[in-house]
């Protein structure tokens, strides 16, 4: 059945406008113009522990109609992920960091946040946010030194990274580049060097990004740190290779880039 999947999908959405108050904003621009958003898909970010992985979040989805339509590996993040397709919801997109590449304190950390979770299903691990009890600051700070991607899922535990916007349901805006115009107009600032843009027509997706929100979040031992949050995507789909319709997967290399955008070194 579909409602398990459309009701995760209702649940991640509201748990996201709570720490990303620009997509609310956003969203509230686009409909002045009387624009109908429609979501493209959502992302992700896990570990790659049994308990947690990609393949056991994926379960919910598997089961409620989804298929899935594509593998990624981006070796500059040390990720792996894979995307599902549905026929009237949202694609997700689901990565999970690759542990055993980083180093023992960062594998003791992150393991010990998913040691408690071995009894939840995977509905309960999309739905009960706070995944896990608040990290330190300190912990943290270690992560960051490694990884970026590693710090965000320590701090926010599993939720939804980001939502996107789908530019081809969109009646008022040409293209990717229009939409960067009109948000740069109000304001907002954007992922990556001008024109802030990922990928190509020819490769099927072309996507931008806001700069994730900064946002004052909880820490242990009553501390609290202005970190960024989540960000709001775009994306436009072509057709490839003689097809009728859209490209329906991902694109790692644009994904490794557009990963950058919750960077709070920028
Ligand atoms: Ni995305």
């Amino acid at each position: 059945m579909d409602n398990l999947a459309a009701s995760i999908l209702d649940h991640l959405w509201k748990d996201y406008l709570k720490t990303t108050p620009q997509a609310a904003e956003v969203h509230a621009l686009f409909k002045a113009r009387g624009e109908t958003v429609v979501n493209d898909h959502i992302a992700l970010r896990t570990f790659n522990r049994p308990s947690v992985s990609v393949d056991r979040l994926a379960e919910p989805f598997l089961t409620s109609g989804y298929v899935p339509s594509g593998e990624y590996r981006f070796q500059q993040k040390k990720l792996f992920a894979k995307s599902y397709s549905h026929p009237t919801l949202p694609r997700v997109f689901i990565s999970e960091l690759l542990l055993e590449q980083f180093p023992d304190s960062v594998q003791r950390i992150c393991q010990a946040l998913v040691d408690n979770l071995s009894t939840w299903a995977p509905e309960q691990l999309l739905t009960q946010q706070p995944t896990w009890a608040p990290v330190t600051l300190e912990t943290y700070q270690e992560l960051l030194g490694h990884s970026e991607y590693a710090a965000w899922l320590a701090a926010f535990g599993i939720r939804a990274n980001h939502f996107t916007v789908q530019a081809n349901a969109l009646t008022t805006f040409e293209d990717i580049a229009a939409i960067n115009t009109f948000l740069m107009g109000e304001g907002y600032e954007l992922n990556g060097a001008p024109p802030h843009i990922q990928g190509t027509p020819e490769q099927g997706l072309v996507q931008s990004s806001t700069k994730a929100s900064w946002i004052e979040w909880p820490f242990a031992n009553d501390v609290t740190h202005k970190i960024r949050s989540c960000y709001y995507e775009f994306a436009k789909r072509y057709p490839v290779h003689g097809s009728q319709t859209p490209y329906d997967g991902f694109i790692a290399d644009s994904a490794d880039q557009i990963f950058e955008s919750t960077n709070v070194t920028q």
